[in-house]
């Protein structure tokens, strides 16, 4: 990624975080800045990661995301981690909820809270503890996001549903496809 792109993001994060760097992601897209060429090809499996850009004293890191039609994350939070993300290219949704219950067991019991379509250059901001989310691709075309997170992110916590309507945590490390 050249350093024209970063700089914007970097001094954004180094001003304020999180409250115009969403801003400055969303016009960054709109001046056609992260072209497809950043982004991985889809994976049949799974929606492909691309860590694009890590700053080198860890404050954030910029990571391309290939969503295949249908592809979608499972309902997770963000290890603690704030975040910006836009849809360049395609239609996401993304479905926030809210925590309502823990049980003895550690499980959590959620309740979604708003779905919110977002189209191309929609930019949402995460912050932690309101970062329990579900984000997937509901067009008919790949989508291309862009995600930035303000620390390394490499533990993220997955909540698998139980048939009781309580969410058993999972921990997993995220890596990157490429
Ligand atoms: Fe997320």
């Amino acid at each position: 990624m050249p350093l024209a792109l970063i700089e914007p993001i970097r001094r954004a994060i180094k001003e304020d975080r999180v409250t115009t760097l969403a801003r400055t992601v969303a016009l960054l897209g709109e001046s056609g800045a992260f072209e497809s060429d950043l982004f991985l090809d889809p994976n049949a499996e799974r929606y492909a990661r691309r860590l694009i850009w890590r700053d080198p004293d860890d404050r954030f890191v910029v990571v391309g995301m290939t969503w295949a039609p249908g592809q979608r994350s499972a309902l997770h939070d963000h290890g603690g981690v704030w975040g910006v993300e836009i849809v360049v290219r395609g239609t996401m949704l993304e479905t926030a909820y809210r925590v309502c219950e823990r049980d003895a067991l550690g499980r959590v019991r959620f309740e979604r809270e708003r779905d919110r379509v977002c189209e191309e250059g929609s930019a949402g901001v995460l912050v932690p503890p309101h970062d329990h989310h579900v984000f997937g691709n509901i067009g008919t075309t790949t989508a291309h996001t862009i995600h930035v997170y303000g620390g390394a992110f490499a533990r993220s916590t997955m909540f698998v549903p139980e048939a009781d309507g309580f969410c058993r945590q999972q921990v997993v490390t995220l890596g990157y496809d490429a």
